[in-house]
């Protein structure tokens, strides 16, 4: 049998997906020291862990709070939960999304594509994907355009805030540093919106009543904040990772540009293949049998979803990317049963899915569009990089004229 892989490893980072598997033979349900957490890595205890109240967010408190500068409504349950996450959910799907927010996102894709149409080559994470969801949250919440690269630069400090995991005092520091600017800039627009509402999301999100309850000051700052680092970095990585899997598998990009339908298939494909959220924590309220093994109350579980999604119980040729594949359909609803945990499961499942989808169908159209011809600069796929969110740091691309 080999040993136990180590999560925090070098080797890991490089490349997990072979210690996943040896995680979901041998090790099913398996504490790991390093993270002082119980490793799940099969798609049944992953998937259980989401649906199952006895797994809470309870663990969140402590993660989350010190930089959004308050409670999130990942970090709730119960009643709490439910109210606010009505407050906000309309917004992000249905006719709301169609109708209000599908122009804001077309037309900052064009924007920052305008940024290199003329090019020869582009870095599509540092000249689109980083920048794409914040500028189309920033619009939504109906704020300064002018502040664009302003809320980028706070945004970037709070990514980097989450993925020091406290090592680095300076990046830490510049991470609380950036959410405190966040809410004192956001605090007197916050009481401009309720005095004087208009027609955008955070006069919406300022003035929405639910059983009585109305967001406060501290709701919603942190809301917005939630929505900056969790919407940002996740669609970015899922978009850059996506082109970088078609890109590889020249054959199915050829396919997506000839049928665009098909980019709703190759989303959710590298949703399940390359998940930017590889491993996401709970804390089950009693002890749990899982198919593995039993977890502790009060223990922190890390559950897999890089792992559960090359689970063979669960997907054929789990390590083969297919935008054709039948075991898996797109995400089209909002509490989705998805076929893939990259939006996790359940009562959190990602309230932006949809939000997250259509960027990423307008940002790939338009690109392809833009670009008949594109290919890797160098010639070869960058690799991912990144344990907790994983995807790319880089992705330069050349363009060929027809
Ligand atoms: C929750 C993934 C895009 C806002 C989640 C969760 C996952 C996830 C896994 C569950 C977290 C947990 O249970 O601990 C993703 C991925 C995205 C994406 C992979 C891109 C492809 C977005 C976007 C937004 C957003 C664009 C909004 C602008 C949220 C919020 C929650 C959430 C507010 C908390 C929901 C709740 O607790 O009820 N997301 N997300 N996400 N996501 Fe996303």
């Amino acid at each position: 049998t080999p040993p136990p892989p180590d999560i925090l490893s070098a080797e890991f980072a490089a490349d997990p997906y072979p210690s996943y598997a040896v995680l979901r033979e041998h090790y099913p349900v398996h504490y790991h020291e390093g993270t002082g957490s119980w490793l799940l890595s099969r798609y049944e205890d992953v998937a259980r862990a989401f649906r199952d109240p006895a797994f809470t967010t309870d663990n969140y408190d402590w993660q989350l709070e010190p930089v959004h500068g308050g409670r999130t409504i990942v970090q709730m349950s119960g009643h709490e939960h439910a109210v606010r996450r009505a407050l906000v959910a309309p917004a992000f799907r249905g006719r709301e999304l169609r109708d209000r927010f599908l122009p804001v996102i077309e037309r900052n894709a064009a924007e920052l594509i305008d940024g290199f149409r003329d090019a020869k080559e582009a870095d599509l994470v540092g000249q689109f994907a980083t920048h794409f969801p914040v500028n189309v949250i920033v619009d939504m919440l109906g704020l300064d355009r002018a502040d664009h690269d302003r809320f980028h630069a706070w945004y970037s400090a709070v990514v980097d805030y989450f993925a020091n995991l406290g090592q680095d005092p300076d990046i830490a520091e510049a991470g609380l540093r950036a959410g405190r600017e966040l809410r004192a800039y956001l605090l007197p627009v916050i009481h401009e919106r309720r005095a004087a509402p208009g027609d955008d999301l955070l006069s919406s999100l300022c003035t929405a009543e639910v059983d009585g309850t109305r967001m406060t000051d501290q709701d919603i700052t942190s809301f917005v904040s939630l929505l900056l680092a969790a919407g940002g970095e996740t669609t970015d990585k899922a978009i850059t990772g996506m082109f970088r899997n078609l890109l590889d598998h020249p054959e199915q990009l050829a396919a997506v540009r000839a049928d665009r339908e098909l980019i709703a298939g190759a989303f959710a494909e590298s949703l399940r293949y390359t998940p930017p959220l590889q491993m996401i924590m709970r804390q089950p309220a009693e002890d749990v049998a899982l198919s593995g093994g039993t977890v502790p109350a009060g223990s922190t579980v890390t559950c897999l979803i890089g792992s559960a999604h090359r689970d063979p119980a669960r997907y054929e040729h789990p390590d083969r990317y297919d935008v054709f594949r039948t075991d898996l359909t797109p995400t089209t609803a909002f509490t989705a049963a998805a076929d893939h945990l990259a939006f996790a499961l359940g009562r959190h499942f990602c309230v932006g899915a949809l939000l997250a989808r259509a960027e990423v169908l307008a940002g790939a159209n338009q690109l392809l569009d833009a670009f008949p011809h594109m290919d890797f600069a160098d010639g070869r796929a960058p690799a991912d990089s990144g344990v907790f969110v994983r995807g790319l740091q880089r992705l330069q691309l050349r363009f060929t004229p027809e």
